[in-house]
């Protein structure tokens, strides 16, 4: 969603807003644009579409200043367009601003300037901000009146804001968008995320909500939304700068699924300490694991099918109830956050803005929380008091694959954490759950190994206008998994159903030409036959079947010859193999379709906005 990167230093800016906004191009976006501080005035050069659009604005109207911000905009309010494009200016170009979140009450703060004679040349709320901004700090404290007319904004927002009347001088604010500040050698930055700056900062403040900060050559000052001033706490970054890579992969998504082996290796390396689990942010004592009686996970997108595994697991492994929640939805269904119920959540960028609010909400009814995140520092690790890191390096595309499986791994691992302390599980149960974890990673080389038949199959079966994921139990979430990924990057309509709700309703869908994708690796009881039976409900209308399958397994030999078979792994553990499958098989159905696949249309990376 909307980057933004801003500079205040000893050298052109121009070319160091460029590279930031490179760096958040990931984050999905529509237009861009940057502004500077010139002794004349601010200059802005904004452009739609990519940003080699706007490089070409700036060629041929070149800008150099040592203070400037810069933005990349995924709309909201008004479409994709120049005059919609941030910068946007206040009071005829005194101070222009850049703004990631929503102002709610947007309408409401317009009325009242058009009241005064104010003009607006956008559909934005940004617009209205900066003009909101401009009225309330024409005279008095600057500060002041920026304080008070963010007290005013209803919403969400992360800004950066140059003024005419204060040359060498940065303002930044945040309240529910990310935002941070970073100093380095060629001075100081604001970005709506760390790999933005990160070869230009040595040290990073990550904003509290409600903090204002004023960055000048002497330095940066940060007060509260009370007027109070606080003092910066500066951490320093221990980031790899390996984002901008895609090591010799066509693409981001294709790297980072290849990379799957490596991270899940990676997590069993780092928390699996001779045979007994480590959770070292975990920080939860055993006696709070043995008195937990509920969890709600709550997460949204691919999150939440990581979520629905996790409820799965717990619930098979543990005492523990366990319900699962969409961000956007657990906050206005009235959920009962009862004493004994921890709440977790789920995320790859720790910024969603629906599972942050949820998290808020959670806190305010008295409840622990729990990130299961891959990003550090992010807003939702500095909210839990328990943390499990996916510990999955950037993810570039924006098609969540390697996090994804991180975090299916990680409630595996907290899973047993938690059955061990609780004796939910005995010791050789957990000694063969190990044990078959630990092959996973190579079953997931396998499958990777197989891509080629993978890639046959999708050029076949990609060409439809719709496809169907079924799957049962543990794999049901991958079959939402699955038909998410379809239509993300392939544009694919493609529903995921629990196989036996098929003859509730989808069944009527199915002919000759409708693509069902069937989950049906063995599970060793009686949903293995059942899902047989769905498959066969599907043949006998004459469905386009193509089966993921266990290695060795004939029973589908008569059904369809397109089969994706992939090695034996306990059922419990087949989601983590299963779902590599269905990247891939997505991904090469979008390659045949041509799309963008690290930046599908209208998607963006961290959904920072409700
Ligand atoms: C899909 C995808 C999204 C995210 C969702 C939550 O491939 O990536 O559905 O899973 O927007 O994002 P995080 O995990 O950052 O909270």
């Amino acid at each position: 969603m909307c980057g933004i990167v801003g500079m205040v230093g000893s050298r052109n800016a121009v070319p160091v807003l460029m590279e930031g906004l490179k760096r958040l191009e990931y984050r999905g976006y529509d237009s861009a644009g940057v502004a500077v501080f010139q002794p004349a005035g601010l200059e802005i050069r904004r452009a739609v579409g990519r940003l080699s659009e706007l490089e070409r604005k700036l060629a041929a109207h070149p800008l150099d200043s040592t203070l400037g911000i810069g933005h990349t905009r995924w709309a909201t309010h008004g479409v994709a367009s120049e005059r919609n494009c941030h910068p946007h200016l206040g009071q005829e170009g005194r101070l222009a601003l850049v703004h990631n979140g929503i102002i709610e009450n947007y309408q409401e703060l317009k009325a009242g300037l058009v009241q005064k004679g104010v003009t607006f040349s956008s559909e934005t709320d940004t617009e209205v901000l900066a003009q909101f901004v401009a009225d309330c700090t024409t005279e008095g404290d600057f500060v002041c009146g920026l304080r008070n007319a963010l007290k005013q904004a209803r919403g969400a927002y992360a800004i950066g804001m140059l003024c005419t009347d204060q040359p060498d001088t940065l303002y930044a604010a945040r309240l529910g968008s990310p935002l941070i500040v970073g100093k380095g050698e060629n001075g100081l930055f604001i970005a709506s995320d760390v790999p933005a700056i990160l070869p230009q900062v040595e040290e990073v403040i990550y904003l509290e909500d409600g903090e204002i900060a004023r960055l000048t050559p002497d330095g940066v000052e940060v007060w509260n939304l009370a007027g109070e001033e606080v003092s910066p706490k500066w951490v320093k970054v221990e980031m790899e700068d390996t984002a901008v890579d895609s090591g010799g992969f066509e693409t981001f998504m294709l790297k980072e699924i290849h990379e799957q082996t490596r991270v899940l290796r990676g997590l069993l390396d780092t928390y699996l300490v001779d045979e007994n689990i480590v959770l070292p942010d975990l920080n939860m004592p055993d006696q709070q694991i043995r008195e937990l009686e509920r969890i709600m996970i709550v997460s949204c997108g691919t999150a939440y099918y990581a979520a629905m595994y996790g409820r799965l697991l717990i619930e098979k492994f543990t005492s523990i109830a366990v319900e699962t929640d969409l961000g956007s939805e657990f906050r206005y269904r009235s959920p009962k956050i009862s004493h004994g119920t921890l709440v977790a959540t789920v995320s790859q960028s720790g910024e969603t803005a629906d599972t942050l609010a949820s998290v808020k909400m959670a806190k305010e009814a008295g409840s622990p929380i729990l990130a299961i995140c891959n990003v550090f520092g992010s807003s939702l690790v500095r909210e839990s008091d328990h943390l499990i890191y996916t510990h999955a390096g950037p993810e570039i595309g924006v098609a969540s694959t390697k996090a994804f499986t991180a975090q299916l791994m990680a409630f595996v691992l907290f899973t047993l954490h938690v059955a061990e302390v609780r004796g939910d599980l005995s010791p050789d149960k957990r000694k063969e759950l190990l044990a078959d974890l630990q092959k996973i990673p190579t079953a997931v080389l396998r499958v990777l190994e197989g891509k080629e038949g993978i890639r046959e199959i999708a050029e076949q079966h990609h060409d439809g206008p719709s496809s169907l994921y079924l799957g049962r139990r543990f794999n049901y979430p991958i079959a939402l998994e699955g038909a998410l990924k379809n239509k993300e990057i392939s544009y694919q309509h493609a529903e995921g159903y629990a196989a036996g709700e098929m003859k509730h309703g989808p069944i009527a869908l199915i002919n000759d030409s409708l693509p069902v994708i069937c989950i049906c690796t063995e599970t060793a009881d009686e949903v293995d036959e059942k899902m047989i039976s769905n498959v066969r409900e599907v043949q006998a209308r004459s469905g386009r079947i193509i089966a993921i399958a266990t290695e060795g397994d004939e029973r589908l030999a008569d059904i369809t010859t397109d089969i994706i078979f992939v090695p034996r792994t306990r059922e419990s553990l087949s989601p983590l193999v299963n779902v590599v499958a269905l990247q891939l098989l997505a991904y090469y159905a979008a390659q045949a379709r041509g799309t963008d696949i690290d930046k599908p249309r209208n998607l963006a990376k961290s959904v920072t906005v409700e």
